[in-house]
């Protein structure tokens, strides 16, 4: 069985996300969704939050399972019998940034990424940007799966 790691923040998870993960699950048989846990960051959703949403925008997908985990990608990849790191290139910033973790991922444990390209009409979307516009009051709900536009709402009701 091959098994692919779609690693990242997902802070908060994005249709360019889903995009990539879909395509992932296409090329490998079982796919992992794993958020990956920056103590030095304490980030918009909480790391649970973001795997509940994830699950929530995955229900049609019977092959991905969602996880997070705290250490080393290639650790985690060992642990899990992934053959593969899926991840998306936007533009030719993500590809030398990508490039250069792929490249210490291969050379730390032999673990190979395999690239694939952002679907146009998401190249301009990253999470960052959608939390700033949201934050002052932009309409993402175009940009983000429907439950994390809900909980983008449900945190400006606590705000407000
Ligand atoms: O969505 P992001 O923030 O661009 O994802 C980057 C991520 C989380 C995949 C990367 O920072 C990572 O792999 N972190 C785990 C720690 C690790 O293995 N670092 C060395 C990577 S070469």
């Amino acid at each position: 069985m091959t098994r692919a790691l779609c690693p990242g923040s997902f802070d908060p998870p994005t249709l360019g996300h889903l995009d990539i993960i879909g395509c992932a699950a296409n090329l490998f048989e079982q796919v992992t969704v794993a958020v990956v846990v920056n103590p030095a960051k304490s980030g918009l959703f909480p790391v649970a939050e973001r795997v509940s949403l994830l699950r929530r925008a995955l229900t049609r997908w019977t092959n991905i399972t969602v996880d997070s985990f705290d250490g080393l990608l290639v650790d985690y990849a060992a642990h899990i019998g992934a053959s593969a790191i899926v991840k998306g290139i936007r533009d030719a910033a993500d590809a030398g940034y990508e490039m250069q973790m792929a490249q210490m991922n291969a050379h730390l444990a032999g673990v190979r990424t395999v690239f694939v390209p952002t679907d146009p009409a998401h190249a301009f979307v990253s999470s960052s940007l959608v939390k700033q516009v949201d934050r002052y009051g932009g309409d993402v709900s175009d940009l983000v799966p429907e439950c994390v536009a809900e909980a983008l709402a449900q945190r400006h009701g606590h705000r407000e």
